[in-house]
């Protein structure tokens, strides 16, 4: 089976581009590379391609998808005529962030399948960073001869750990693609930023944490945002469906420590532990020769978001009985990075 499936990466070629169009055009799936982490991609448009992907993932129909589109004006093409135009200057604002890790959820258009939506009455948007994945938006709309925005939700099994390299997508849903273009690991790491516009008078909220931060989003609108709350709770209501507390998992349970903690050598149950910290790794948090990870030996938090779904997967296959991470500053990047060890750690 791995030998089969690590036979649909195609590196992202001119004609692997245009393959994998022709596999959207045609409603199947196909893993595709941005700039977050690889999506497992199906025309937006067609019910039954849509429909594949919630049974690729296990995902529940009620987690609804985001749309992405090679254009800003495509992406708003997909919202509702009748949005008031305190919603149009919010997104036309906040579109400065396209192509980018940056999801925008509005009203929608009628034309938008209730299979995306999950039956709701607003959809989320986005213009991904990622040469391939634009070559391949733009491609299928020439092919289609009009603009078909593609539906992609992280390419993994739900719940499970995002995919940032061909090879994930490879490993958990491969039996479920045509193809995987291989665009090289994902830039970012980090799910897009998902910011809610109520296009009244209150403010934008953001619903998901990414590299796109509430300082940031708030300078470019001229006005505050609400931040997502700091701790995940599974308590109603969740306002992005998809946003469990449990979320991000690997199999291996994981604990959040105190950064500079002395580690143990083994668990209270005998076996083996996996530390895995922020900055150089510092050989004395671990007297007794435990394993000691760092996400980023050059201490950036960039460099730890870039790393930290591959880590996590490459300890998850080595069974440890338990990975410890430690907690980093939460500003900036960092609450992104928190958001997402919270959630893996959630039992
Ligand atoms: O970076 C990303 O956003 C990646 C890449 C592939 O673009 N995609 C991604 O999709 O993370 P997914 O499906 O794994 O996460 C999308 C989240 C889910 O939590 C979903 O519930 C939420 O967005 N969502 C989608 N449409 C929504 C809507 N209309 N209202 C509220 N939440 C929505
Ligand atoms: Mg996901």
């Amino acid at each position: 089976v791995t030998n089969l499936v690590e036979r649909k990466v195609f590196s992202a070629t001119d004609v692997a581009i245009r393959r994998a169009a022709n596999c959207l055009f045609a409603g199947e799936l196909i893993g595709l590379p941005t700039e977050t982490v690889y999506g497992l991609a199906a025309r937006g448009d067609d019910a039954k391609a849509v429909e594949r992907i919630f049974t690729a993932k296990k995902r529940p129909r009620s987690n609804p998808l985001i749309l992405h589109t090679a254009t800003a004006s495509d992406a708003f093409g997909l919202f509702s005529e009748e949005c008031s135009s305190n919603f149009q200057e919010q997104a036309d604002r906040l579109s400065k962030f396209w192509p980018g890790p940056l999801t925008l959820i509005g009203p929608r258009s009628g034309a938008v399948l209730d299979h995306v939506t999950a039956g709701g009455d607003t959809v989320a948007v986005r213009v991904p960073d990622h040469p391939v994945a634009l070559a391949v938006l733009r491609e299928l709309s020439r092919i289609a001869d009009c603009v078909v925005p593609v539906a992609a939700p992280s390419a993994n099994r739900a719940n499970y750990v995002s995919p940032t390299t061909a090879h994930h997508v490879a490993a958990g849903l491969g039996e479920h693609v045509a193809m995987i273009l291989d665009g090289g690991p994902s830039r970012v790491g980090l799910e897009s930023t998902i910011v809610l516009l109520k296009g009244d008078a209150s403010p934008p909220r953001v619903l998901r944490s990414g590299a796109i931060s509430p300082a940031q989003l708030s300078e470019a609108i001229g006005q505050p945002v609400e931040g997502v709350p700091p701790h995940p709770t599974d308590a109603p209501p969740v306002a992005a469906p998809g946003q469990f507390a449990k979320h991000y998992s690997p199999r291996t349970p994981l604990c959040l420590v105190k950064a500079g903690s002395p580690s143990a050598e083994t668990s209270s149950g005998g076996g083996r532990v996996l530390r895995i910290v922020f900055g150089p790794v510092d050989e004395r948090l671990s007297p007794n020769h435990g394993e000691i990870w760092s996400f980023n030996p050059d201490g950036k938090l960039e460099s730890a978001a870039a790393e930290l779904y591959a880590m996590l997967r490459r300890a998850d296959a080595l069974e440890f009985e338990q990975i410890q991470v430690d907690c980093c500053a939460e500003d900036g990047l960092g609450m992104a990075i928190m958001d997402r060890l919270r959630r893996a750690s959630h039992r």
